[in-house]
């Protein structure tokens, strides 16, 4: 691909930092440090988890020690496939250790191999005690401990060097209830999920009970992991709300490694902080419980438009904004996607598509045509706009959201802003000048995610850590950047730095005008954002700094941008 940029750019220096260095006061213990654990500790800590300690590779690594040589494009894009390789990371640049000095790869098919960002021990838990063993461990030891579900994000929050890891993959249990109590009330129906519980698993058995709760797009991010803490959004929050609206309880093992059991009633402030305050920065989540609600139909539609050029796209975008609440009175969730157009059959002609897809709960293929159709014909009478595809289904929604796999596995990283509705309302204009400006940036996809309004916005009372820009907000923004291991380190440097230096200003145009402060999803962003603790948490900051200081008074779980993360360095393996 072509990295337009890279030229607007300086060279930014990158500070060189070892994870040999040697531990002291201000340092975690590292391998050659004398506080690091010695063999014969590992092995007694591998006996307390009944033998669920395993030495982590980067997953090129794994591959290459397969039967074959290698794993095939399939299992290597797979996420489903990743998961049962402890040190894999589903955007695999998360396992290089570009930052180091001197850096440390593992790339696929490469004849060297480092073990860059990836942990070098991993717990892979099945039951509280292991849990609770491996935190107890990384206290007395002073290690780097990360947390990891699903491996899916977007930040690198579930990988560090030199760390212990708790991999919670294997607690997917799913329960359903027709009552949960909290304390001595009945909340209503329903799901327990295990932290490694997938949501397609969750889709699926909610299928047989008839049963619907907000999940992720995504078949494989973990519900009660990453998911929740940082908001949690899906196609259904117009409807039912985010998926930390939907949260009634946690079983958590905070850093003492107690097992509390987190609601309204019981450690409420730290119920306030798990529902929006962050991933990875509370303790290792054992279970969530969420609403569910009784399953129903909607109407998915896919429109795939494509674009002759940039400012044609630049166009649909500002009509598409014109046109964004037009499926308020269905409470729609719609991924409004420009994308480099990589069929080479339309390629040519269309080097761009926007891919519009809608779910409308409780919506007839014939309503949902209605209420596309001003959009639609307004699209086509776009000179340089042609139909590509159109596909309308009236499916069970636990069908619609269901998917088998994710596919990853490439280096990929994102920033993204929340967009307020009174933009979108009084300067549609101004998006469409947005998109264009982003696309001579060249980012080769702007995925827009209308996942707000409706009950994320009636949900303003509930008092979480939610960012209270998600409640005014009609849209997230994600602009997507990539590469290829062909890359150089310095032109890596550059695209990770693209987004703080040139695009996240382009982006911020859509929320000066509105009056709005400046506010991001946590889940799908830039871990190097400047002012993270303002534009992830907003003026909840100050509150999740206190609440951290009752759970984990030593900083135990640290992840970058995250709460408590500006006293330690990009590793969290040294305080600043
Ligand atoms: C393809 C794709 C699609 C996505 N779709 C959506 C979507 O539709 N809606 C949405 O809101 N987001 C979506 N996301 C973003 C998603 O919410 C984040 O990637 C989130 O971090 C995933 O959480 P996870 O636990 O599955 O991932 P992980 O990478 O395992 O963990 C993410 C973070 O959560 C922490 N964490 C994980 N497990 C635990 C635990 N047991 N206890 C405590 N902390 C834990 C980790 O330390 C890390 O900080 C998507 C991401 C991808 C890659
Ligand atoms: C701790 O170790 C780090 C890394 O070696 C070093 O930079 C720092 O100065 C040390 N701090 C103290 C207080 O010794
Ligand atoms: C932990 O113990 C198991 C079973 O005894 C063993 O297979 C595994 O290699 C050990 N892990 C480590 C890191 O030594
Ligand atoms: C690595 O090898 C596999 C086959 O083993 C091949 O399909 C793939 O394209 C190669 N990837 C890279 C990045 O070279
Ligand atoms: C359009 O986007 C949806 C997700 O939003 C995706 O599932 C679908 O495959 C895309 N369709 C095309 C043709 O790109
Ligand atoms: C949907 O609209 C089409 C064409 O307008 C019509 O023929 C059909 O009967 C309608 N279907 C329903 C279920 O109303
Ligand atoms: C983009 O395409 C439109 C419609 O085909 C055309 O009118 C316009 O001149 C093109 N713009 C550029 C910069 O090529
Ligand atoms: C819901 O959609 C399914 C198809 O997925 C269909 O079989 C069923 O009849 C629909 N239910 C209702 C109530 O319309
Ligand atoms: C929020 O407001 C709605 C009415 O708008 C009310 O039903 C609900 O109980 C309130 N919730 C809280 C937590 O105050």
């Amino acid at each position: 691909m072509e990295y337009f940029a890279l030229k607007l750019l300086c060279l930014c220096a990158v500070l060189g930092h070892s994870a040999e260095a040697a531990s002291n006061g201000t340092c975690r213990n590292v391998p050659g440090s004398p506080g690091f654990p010695s063999q014969a500790e590992w092995d007694a800590l591998n006996a307390t988890v009944s033998g669920r300690l395993v030495a982590v590779v980067p997953s090129a690594k794994f591959c290459a020690s397969l039967p074959g040589g290698a794993c095939t494009d399939e299992q290597w894009e797979s996420a489903v496939f990743r998961s049962t390789i402890p040190g894999a990371m589903n955007q695999v640049n998360w396992e290089q250790g570009y930052d180091l000095n001197p850096p440390s790869l593992c790339l696929r098919n490469a004849t060297t191999c480092g073990q860059g960002d990836v942990p070098l021990y991993s717990v892979e838990a099945e039951t509280v005690a292991d849990i609770q063993a491996a935190v107890k461990f990384s206290s007395a030891h002073n290690l780097r401990l990360v947390i990891k579900s699903s491996g899916h994000d977007f930040l690198g929050r579930s990988t560090a060097p030199s760390s212990l890891l708790i991999h919670t993959h294997n607690l997917q249990n799913i329960a359903f209830t027709d009552a949960f109590f909290v304390g001595g009330t009945d909340m209503g129906a329903a799901v327990i999920l295990g932290s490694g519980a997938y949501t397609n698993a969750l889709y699926a058995q909610g299928k047989k009970e008839g049963k619907i709760a907000v999940g992720a797009f995504a078949a494989t991010v973990c519900a009660a992991g990453g998911w929740v803490q940082g908001a949690g959004h899906s196609a259904l929050s117009p409807t039912l709300g985010l998926g930390a609206d939907n949260a009634l309880e946690f079983e958590i093992v905070v850093a003492n490694g107690d097992l509390l059991k987190v609601n309204q009633n019981s450690h409420p402030d730290l119920f306030y902080a798990l529902r929006g305050g962050g991933a990875g920065s509370w303790g290792v989540l054992v279970s969530a419980t969420f609403k569910t609600y009784p399953t129903f139909n909607v109407t998915s539609s896919t429109l795939l438009f494509g674009a002759a050029n940039a400012t044609v796209t630049a166009s649909l975008a500002f009509l598409h904004a014109q046109h964004i609440f037009d499926w308020d009175s269905v409470h729609a969730g719609q991924y409004f996607y420009v994308e480099e157009n990589l069929d080479p059959s339309t390629s040519a002609t269309t080097p761009f598509v926007f891919n519009v897809s809608t779910i409308m709960p409780r919506t007839t293929v014939n309503e949902s045509k209605a209420l596309l159709a001003p959009f639609l014909n307004a699209a086509l009478a776009l000179p340089g706009v042609s139909l590509l595809l159109q596909e309308f289904n009236y499916i069970v929604v636990n069908d619609v959201l269901f998917h088998a796999d994710d596919s990853v596995g490439v280096n990929e990283i994102v920033g993204s802003r929340l967009i307020p509705a009174a933009t979108y309302r009084d300067s549609p204009a101004t998006v469409g000048k947005v998109y264009e400006k982003l696309l001579e940036t060249g980012a080769p996809a702007i995925l827009g995610i209308l996942v707000a309004g409706g009950k994320v916005a009636e949900n303003a009372n509930i008092s979480s850590a939610v960012h209270p820009a998600w409640r005014t907000a009609k849209a997230h923004v994600v602009v997507v950047a990539e590469w290829d291991d062909s890359a150089s380190l310095a032109e890596i440097s550059q695209i990770r730095h693209l987004f703080q230096n040139v695009q996240a200003p382009i982006l911020d145009e859509l929320i000066a005008g509105s009056g709005a402060s400046i506010g991001s999803y946590s889940n799908e962003a830039d871990v190097l954002e400047r002012n993270f603790q303002t534009t992830f948490f907003g003026p909840n900051y100050a509150r999740l700094t206190e609440i951290k200081r009752m759970y984990d008074p030593e900083d135990l779980f640290i992840v970058g941008a995250g709460v408590g993360s500006e006293r330690w360095d990009e590793w969290g393996l040294c305080r600043l």
